[in-house]
């Protein structure tokens, strides 16, 4: 009797069961099935059942799932040797990519490259290498901003639950200012009449919070991800730049979520023609091997006494190689044209959701870094969490893999691998716009 049942199962939940066990509840999925591959956009799991994939692992799969020319490129490095340590017996895989990314970033000033696993590995370095060129301690960062998970990381980053909530005591000497979220505008103005209220604010932010000469950097995502993919208006950044300029403080991108091609730009802050002293990418850069960098104005990276950054992995051979197939990918595949058709056909159809629900308060983004923003009332903006959680469940149970994000968990995103086929891309929309239909008030 037992076995029959046991065997009446489901692969997923068999798993699942053995997970439960032996996988800290901390640790939580979204999904709950098992991948058993994936390819471009879709994903299959363990029981054969097909997804389209709007999550792309979190920004990471923007030249798709299991690229040929990546899966190559692995698995030729693979088998010429897989670790040495960058810092013991270097290798070329890592020389050529530092080259890539120093050429790809905007800006004229000569770049070099330090390399990290993750996107807070990356995010930590870039502080330490701002504090040591700088001889200061403080760091501003942002509402809405997220940055990783490490001590540092989660200092940065601005939300509670589940970020930080129960992990301090935090890094000392992180500050934090408001951000350009014009749809929630911290200062209750308007755009453009507010003349940038809220870039202005960091001259007082000077006066009243820190000092600004003990600070080294500012810490600024050109595109606030997780924060719920909330674009500044024009002129922003490059405010906040210039007045980083007149205090020496230096200004570091954190272009872990917006980088390697997502906003339809190689990096976000080529859109605003700004010239970072500091980039963290990570994400999509190595196509789901674990690889970040910070890159940087020589001068600022070469600071570093020998032997003060890296680490065992940092820059591994594999990872390397599969960011090199990645640059590659984008050139041949024209992916920046796509990334920018992409953002089109989504801004059009997240504009129609707006039109049509009145669920849908904002639709924002750049490229194709897209999301709509659910609120319960259009008058009052108070976000809609529970609308949000709704959809997303929705969505999984119609084959579609979907995220949400924000500050107050309210805001729909997309970040589906930039090569998926129209048709898919046409299905996953309808089940989002089915979804909003189901989940809308009648009147709605
Ligand atoms: C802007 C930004 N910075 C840093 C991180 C942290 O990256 P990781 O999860 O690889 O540590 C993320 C992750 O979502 C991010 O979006």
């Amino acid at each position: 009797m037992m076995k029959k049942e046991e065997s009446r199962r489901s692969r997923n939940d068999e798993i699942q069961e053995i997970r439960n066990r032996y996988i800290s509840s901390g640790m939580a999925s979204v999904a709950d099935f098992y991948v058993e591959s994936a390819r471009g956009a879709i994903v299959k799991d363990v029981e054969g059942r097909e997804y389209i994939d709007f999550a792309g692992g979190i920004a990471v799969m923007n030249v798709g799932h299991s690229h040929p020319k990546v899966v190559s490129a692995i698995r030729e490095q693979a088998e010429k040797f897989t670790h040495t340590c960058f810092m013991v017996l270097p290798y070329e895989p890592a020389v050529e990519l530092a080259e890539k990314l120093s050429e790809s970033l905007p800006g004229d000033t000569p770049k070099s490259t330090m390399f990290v696993n993750s996107g807070a590995e990356a995010v930590e370095n870039a502080v330490k290498i701002a504090r040591t060129y700088t001889g200061r301690q403080a760091v501003i960062a942002f509402e809405g901003g997220f940055h990783g998970r490490t001590l540092l990381g989660m200092t940065l980053t601005s939300k509670v639950k589940p970020y930080k909530y129960g992990f301090g005591p935090f890094a000392p000497e992180v500050y934090r200012m408001p951000y350009a979220y014009c749809y929630r505008c911290p200062f209750k103005l308007r755009h453009p009449e507010c003349n940038l209220a809220c870039a202005e604010h960091l001259n007082d932010f000077l006066i009243s919070h820190v000092a600004g000469d003990k600070v080294a950097a500012l810490v600024v995502e050109p595109v606030l991800g997780e924060g719920g993919f909330v674009v500044p208006p024009d002129g922003y950044l490059n405010r906040l730049k210039e007045i980083c300029d007149e205090h020496g403080i230096l200004f570091i991108a954190d272009e872990v979520q917006t980088g390697i091609g997502r906003t339809a730009e190689m990096f976000a802050m080529s859109h605003w023609g700004i010239e970072a002293d500091l980039t963290t990418v990570a994400k999509s850069l190595a196509a789901g091997m674990p690889l970040s960098a910070v890159v940087g104005k020589k001068e600022i990276m070469d600071s570093v006494h020998p032997g003060g950054i890296g680490g065992t992995y940092g820059g591994n051979p594999v990872a390397c190689s599969a960011a090199l197939a990645v640059f590659s990918i984008f050139e041949e595949e024209n992916l920046l044209d796509k990334a920018q058709k992409l953002g089109s056909i989504l801004e059009k159809r997240f504009n129609s959701f707006k039109d049509r629900f009145n669920l849908v308060g904002d639709a924002r983004g750049l490229g194709a870094m897209r999301a709509f923003e659910l609120v319960k009332n259009r008058e009052t903006k108070e976000p809609a969490a529970d609308k949000a959680k709704e959809l997303v469940r929705y969505c999984f149970s119609r084959g579609l893999i979907l995220l949400s994000c924000g500050t107050y968990g309210n805001v729909i995103r997309v970040l589906m691998p930039l090569v998926i086929e129209d048709e898919d891309l046409e299905k996953g929309l309808g089940i989002i716009e089915d979804g909003l239909k189901e989940i809308s008030a009648p009147d709605g």
